[in-house]
């Protein structure tokens, strides 16, 4: 890649906590992007499954630009009426459940665990402490939801860590038993697919194996949905898939096509850990959570998806992404290993280093991103044609052809 013109000017300015690639987009269109050289880019990213609609959508630049007109912010304080708007359609996709809006992932799971800890303090009057995480996971980078991470290299270096807290093997049904047996546990967190973990779809039951051991134990229930949540995976919510109904929900990412938002989700029963304390206390808040901006770009890109179909879309354009990508490991074998995923979140190994690909795939336009230390992951936006992923496709081929007649 070009040296990157920026880097002197981050150095100096931004704190480095980032690992950059030397690009720069100025605009973008569906699932295309510019840069400011002038470059196009096919967008397999979606900034990391989160720009839904993709780029520019009619819908929700007007729908954003109207809000912000009206009104951008206004507090907790007072009433909102696109916060009761959302919670509304969020409960109806759902099909149960009151919510809590923040700002992001991390916040949302923050606010999960809050609730379940004061779930079981304060009403049900038996605390239980400790939350069961999986290994592989991944929660986000504040300290409690790096704490429930299962991956050490994202906890190194911070000191103490948010406890007790007790990491078991993902898609081990037994080892959740074991761990449960104690009647002990406050709550139970897990990715329906993981995402950063590398993109790992649990067996068929695995989930609902969970949910029947939560009911027998008395441990929440919380599924992290916010790389998996609003039709990724072919599906409004990944658990849908097992017809499983978590306690309680986490989702950002996708949920508003790129404006910041977190919500969480609880049932009806579990809500009241959060609810007002009898004296006044405010148990849990956000300044920015819920604000009318936020709420709003979410409520249009509910509405598209429910509008054109794009969960089903989602399902179909997956199914056909899964077809091609297994196609191209088979044809290049000493590249490619296995083939993963669900609806438009889909991994593919590798087994040269991910960065290289990432990089080499820069260089040919087309962004995609890693999924663990050996894991290409594609999630395109939910409007993506078949065209696209040929393209896609076309262009991972040719590199893995070059990269071929090197080995
Ligand atoms: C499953 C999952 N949970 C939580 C997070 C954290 O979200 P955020 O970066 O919005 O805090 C992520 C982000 O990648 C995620 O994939």
């Amino acid at each position: 890649m070009t040296d990157n013109i920026y880097s002197e000017r981050i150095a100096a300015s931004l704190i480095g906590n980032y690992r950059q690639y030397p690009v720069m987009f100025d605009h973008g269109d569906g699932v295309w992007l510019w840069d400011k050289k002038g470059k196009q880019y096919l967008d397999m990213a979606a900034g990391i499954a989160t720009s839904s609609l993709g780029h520019g959508h009619p819908d929700l630049v007007q729908a954003i630009a109207q809000q912000a007109k009206d009104l951008i912010h206004v507090s907790n304080l007072y009433c909102i009426d696109r916060q009761i708007e959302l919670a509304e359609k969020l409960k109806k996709l759902f099909g149960q459940g009151k919510s809590f809006f923040c700002n992001s992932g991390a916040e949302a799971n923050e606010a999960a665990i809050k609730l379940a800890r004061r779930y079981h303090h304060v009403c049900l009057k038996k605390p239980r402490d400790k939350i069961v995480a999986m290994s592989g996971s991944f929660h986000g980078r504040s300290v409690a939801s790096v704490s429930i991470t299962g991956q050490e290299k994202y906890q190194q270096g911070f000191g103490a860590l948010f406890g007790p807290v007790e990491i078991i093997p993902y898609n081990d049904i037994d080892a959740a038993k074991h761990s449960l047996s104690g009647y002990d546990i406050c709550a139970l967190i897990v990715e329906p697919i993981q995402g950063e973990g590398g993109i790992r779809v649990p067996d068929a039951g695995y989930l609902s194996s969970l949910r029947t051991l939560a009911n027998e134990t008395g441990a929440v229930l919380i599924f992290d949905e916010v790389q998996t949540g609003i039709g990724r995976t072919g599906c409004w919510f990944a658990g849908q898939h097992d017809l499983v109904t978590p306690d309680v929900m986490t989702l950002a990412k996708g949920i508003a096509g790129g404006v910041s938002i977190g919500a969480m989700m609880a049932s009806d029963h579990h809500a009241q850990g959060l609810a007002l304390s009898d004296d006044g206390i405010v148990p849990h808040a956000s300044t920015f959570g819920g604000n009318p901006l936020s709420c709003m770009a979410a409520l249009t890109v509910l509405n598209v998806i429910e509008r054109d179909h794009l969960v089903q879309h989602s399902s179909d354009m997956g199914i056909y992404m899964m077809q091609l990508l297994t196609e191209l490991s088979k044809d290049y074998p000493l590249l490619f290993g296995e083939v993963r995923g669900r609806g438009l979140l889909c991994g593919i190994d590798v087994k040269q280093p991910v960065r290289d690909w990432i990089i080499a795939c820069l260089e040919q336009g087309l962004l995609i991103t890693a999924a663990g230390a050996q894991t290409l992951r594609l999630t395109p936006a939910l409007i993506v044609q078949r065209d696209d992923i040929d393209i896609a496709i076309e262009r991972l081929r040719h590199i893995a052809t070059i990269q071929d007649k090197k080995n």
